[in-house]
């Protein structure tokens, strides 16, 4: 049995930067605090994009630096707000395939995790997510190869998820990506980019959104426009996995601290 840690949208900046009066390192090192106590025992922790929110080589620099004494191992998916110049001036030891983008296969006893990058930095609408027909091989060849069942974890929602403003930001060629999803042994997808908990049943992949360590979405479903924060407790996942199964926990950092009792 795996445990799998997932953080997404970070946002961090070079520190001179609040997003909604929220500090983001700060919010990201209560997440991490609490996750260092609560589940040391992890396999490995999984960062699913907008590692940053202005890309800027420093706020990288912030990542790598308050990463430095976590317990598990860690990787690094890209977002719309990340650069991928300057995140792999920073990384420059995160493999990438051999087209040159931040995606990866990791092998654990009962399963095959698989990362992509939905990065578009050229995208129309901007902040959009695309699988160019390389990142879609690769992850075709990736799904092909594994004798075991997979994760497979990206930044863009490949789904509709009734907030109108999000939803035109989505993955744009979210139809391709299930195509090759529905092809292979694929046990559940992972994504970020809303900032709120949903689950999916597309078409029979079955898709989880996490929150962010930082701001949430604010619960109105139907809002225009992609510029929506409210100040909610900061969160992070916690999968539990044997390979054919998975169970998605969601861990709410920073609520008023309750008594446990029996009754
Ligand atoms: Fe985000
Ligand atoms: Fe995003």
């Amino acid at each position: 049995m795996a445990k799998l840690l997932v953080m997404t949208d970070l946002h961090l900046t070079d520190g001179s930067r609040q997003i909604i009066g929220l500090d983001p390192m700060e919010r990201l090192r209560a997440v991490l605090d609490h996750a260092c106590s609560h589940q040391p025992d992890a396999d490995r922790l999984l960062l699913l994009g907008d590692l940053t929110h202005f890309g800027q080589i420093a706020s990288y620099k912030a990542l790598r630096d308050v990463l430095a004494d976590a317990p598990w191992p860690v990787s690094f998916l890209l977002g719309n707000h990340d650069r991928r110049t300057n995140f792999q001036h920073v990384f420059p030891n995160v493999s990438v395939d051999t087209a040159g983008f931040v995606q990866s296969t990791i092998d654990l006893p009962d399963m095959r995790l698989v990362t992509l990058d939905s990065l578009d930095e050229n995208a129309r609408p901007a902040h959009s997510g695309w699988l160019c027909a390389a990142r879609l091989n690769w992850l075709d060849a990736a799904l092909a190869s594994a004798d075991k069942p997979c994760l497979v974890f990206l930044h863009h929602t490949p789904f509709r998820t009734g907030f109108d403003g999000m939803d035109a930001i989505w993955l744009r060629n979210a139809n391709a990506f299930l195509d090759v999803i529905r092809r292979h042994t694929v046990t559940h997808v992972f994504a970020g980019h809303i900032h709120r908990t949903i689950h999916a049943s597309i078409g029979g992949v079955p898709i989880t959104v996490f929150k962010s360590p930082c701001h949430q979405m604010p619960m109105r479903l139907g809002q225009r426009g992609t510029d929506h924060s409210i100040d909610e407790p900061g969160a992070y996942g916690i999968i539990l996995s044997d390979g054919p199964n998975a169970v998605v926990h969601f861990e709410d950092v920073g609520l008023p601290a309750q008594a446990s009792a029996a009754y």
